[in-house]
């Protein structure tokens, strides 16, 4: 190959996002990998050029775009169209595409397909796949396949009815050990990420120092390689009360509405539009106009 893709740019790969986890090892100064999500062309661009380091098109679309009571009836349609959109959207971050409920959980030959889909449709540069032990053989055939692949274990909300609602877990030894067994496999499978998802802080610090994959917390405290958060949950954009773990930085949600209730009485009181607002033709187009109209109506 002749040319170098991105040569001499900043983008975001996944080797450097694994690097960064043992470079931070070596030195005193430890960047944190910033990711989060996106599921359109504005968002994603606004996320991009903001400094994330990844954009996620999560599942989470299905409950904060889609309108659905959860993540399961997502399809692959669903999460091609908005990976589109948010590929066309990034131009720095890496791009990961999460992997709907069902379309990886039986035939291997037809997740491979699916997730080849996201990757050449979609323009994802890595998927997600959700669970530990059992994925670990899915992993390893994506990651022959030349698509890197993220892991995401602790609460996995495509496990919601197995798990009988959004609990957090790990707060047994038992279910800890199991985590950070299932973290340790996950890498040696080939995941080149682990997002750990609703997690007690001291063991989601103690997987993050047993694996040498960057770890991404979401509600798994601070001592995470990095961060995830739902875009729609930090800019008040949902209608759900937000997980505990999810700052508010901005009430999008309160603007807009401010804006629309602000526009319509502009309309009904005739103050919109205004004549600066309005288009305007040359005068003796106007007087032509007046000329005219008796006539023609005539
Ligand atoms: O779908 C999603 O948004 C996710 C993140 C919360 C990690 O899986």
């Amino acid at each position: 190959m002749s040319v170098i893709p991105n040569g001499g740019t900043e983008k975001i790969t996944v080797p450097q996002l694994v690097q960064r986890k043992s470079l931070a090892a070596e030195s005193t100064t430890r960047k944190k990998i910033t990711c989060l999500t996106a599921y359109d062309y504005p968002t994603a661009r606004l996320v991009d050029q903001a400094g994330v380091d990844l954009v996620l098109v999560g599942d989470s679309v299905g409950m904060v775009v889609l309108g659905y009571e959860s993540t399961l009836p997502v399809t692959l349609e669903e999460t091609l169209h908005h990976t589109k959109a948010v590929r066309r959207g990034v131009q720095r971050a890496l791009v990961v595409a999460d992997m709907p409920y069902g379309t990886y959980h039986g035939d291997r030959n037809e997740a491979l397909k699916n997730a080849l889909q996201l990757v050449k449709e979609g323009g994802a540069e890595a998927v997600k796949v959700e669970g530990g032990e059992r994925r670990l053989e899915l992993i390893e055939k994506l990651v022959e396949a030349e698509i890197p692949v993220m892991g995401h274990i602790g609460l996995t909300p495509q496990s919601v009815n197995a798990f009988g609602g959004y609990r957090v877990q790990g707060k047994t030894p038992r279910a800890a050990e199991q985590l950070l067994r299932e973290a340790r496999l996950l890498e040696t499978a080939g995941a080149f990420a682990i997002v750990l998802e609703a997690i007690p802080r001291r063991l989601a610090a103690e997987i993050t120092k047993s694996v040498r994959i960057p770890t991404i917390g979401i509600g798994a405290g601070p001592d995470c390689d990095g961060q995830i958060l739902v875009l729609h949950d930090m800019i008040g954009l949902t209608f759900r009360t937000p997980p505990k773990f999810a700052r508010l930085y901005a009430n999008i949600g309160e603007i807009v509405s401010a804006a629309v209730k602000e526009y319509c009485s502009d309309v009904q009181s005739g103050q919109f539009p205004s004549d600066a607002e309005s288009y305007h033709a040359s005068a003796n187009v106007h007087e032509r106009n007046t000329v005219m109209a008796p006539a023609e109506n005539s």
